[in-house]
């Protein structure tokens, strides 16, 4: 199947480690230019050599996506270097773990701001590009725990359910001019934040590989009808019917 992606160009943010280098890598892989951010510059530099090493296409620029200019600034970026833009992944650090009862108001708002706010802004920077050119695509990296909530991490839980619910709204508004906004949404997958938060005992994991096929896949001419969705990619693990 040809995913149509050739010559688009991407942004894809927290792209320097695991499920965001691993939507890049596929995105390029499908001959998309990729603009990649982060804030470690070597790990960013490794990955634009790795892309042009293949035959592809990659820029990085560092930035804090906690910074609010930083997701209109990638966008500029992007539209500087190649004259366009048509997709952008959002994704994020993951926020601390802590029970529900536990989290405090500075807790959340930093996880709101994270795991929120920093992909909405980039979706409205992005978007008015993508209607101008009558196509584009938006995938935000969130979690299955928008499907079924994870005990210890109510942060988690909570930012990113607002940014779901966000994303249906606005898959709403962009349906007819050729854009789609869809969450996808990561079980255990073998990544550093994972083993920093332990695998659970018998637990099965997904390659970031597997994962940035979905994503690209997601982001691709066939994927046209695919809009406002959050696609679990978690092996079957979460229990839910939604
Ligand atoms: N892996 C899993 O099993 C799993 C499951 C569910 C959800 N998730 C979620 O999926 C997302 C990606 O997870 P991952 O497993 O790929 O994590 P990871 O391997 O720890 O990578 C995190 C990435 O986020 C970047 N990052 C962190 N804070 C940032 C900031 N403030 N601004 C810009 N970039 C930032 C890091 O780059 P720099 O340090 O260079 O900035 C790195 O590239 C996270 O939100 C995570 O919670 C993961």
């Amino acid at each position: 199947m040809d995913l149509g992606l050739s010559g688009r160009v991407a942004v894809v943010t927290a792209a320097s480690k695991g499920l965001g280098r691993a939507s890049a890598l596929a995105l390029a892989a499908e001959g998309a230019r990729v603009l990649v951010s982060a804030r470690s510059a070597d790990l960013l530099a490794d990955l634009v050599g790795e892309v042009g090493a293949a035959g592809g296409e990659a820029h990085a620029v560092v930035g804090d996506m906690t910074d609010p200019a930083v997701p209109q600034r990638l966008v500029e970026a992007a539209l500087e270097r190649w004259g366009r833009l048509d997709v952008v992944v959002g994704n994020a650090g993951g926020p601390p773990s802590g029970r529900a009862l536990d989290v405090d108001d500075d807790a959340l708002r930093a996880a709101f701001e994270t795991n929120a706010l920093a992909s909405v802004r980039l979706a409205r920077a992005a978007v008015p590009h993508l209607v101008e050119g009558g196509w584009g695509r938006v995938v935000f990296v969130a979690s299955a725990s928008v499907k079924q909530p994870i005990p210890d991490l109510a942060l988690s839980n909570t930012a990113r359910t607002a940014l779901w619910a966000w994303t249906k709204t606005a898959a709403a508004d962009v349906a007819a001019r050729g854009v789609t906004i869809n969450l996808v949404c990561p079980g255990l997958h073998a990544t550093d934040r994972l083993l920093e938060r332990g695998v659970p005992a018998g637990a099965r994991t997904g390659t970031p590989e597997d994962f940035g096929k979905v994503v690209a896949f997601l982001c691709s001419e066939p994927a046209a009808f695919v809009n406002g969705t959050a696609v679990a990619v978690d092996g079957g693990a979460t229990l839910g019917l939604l």
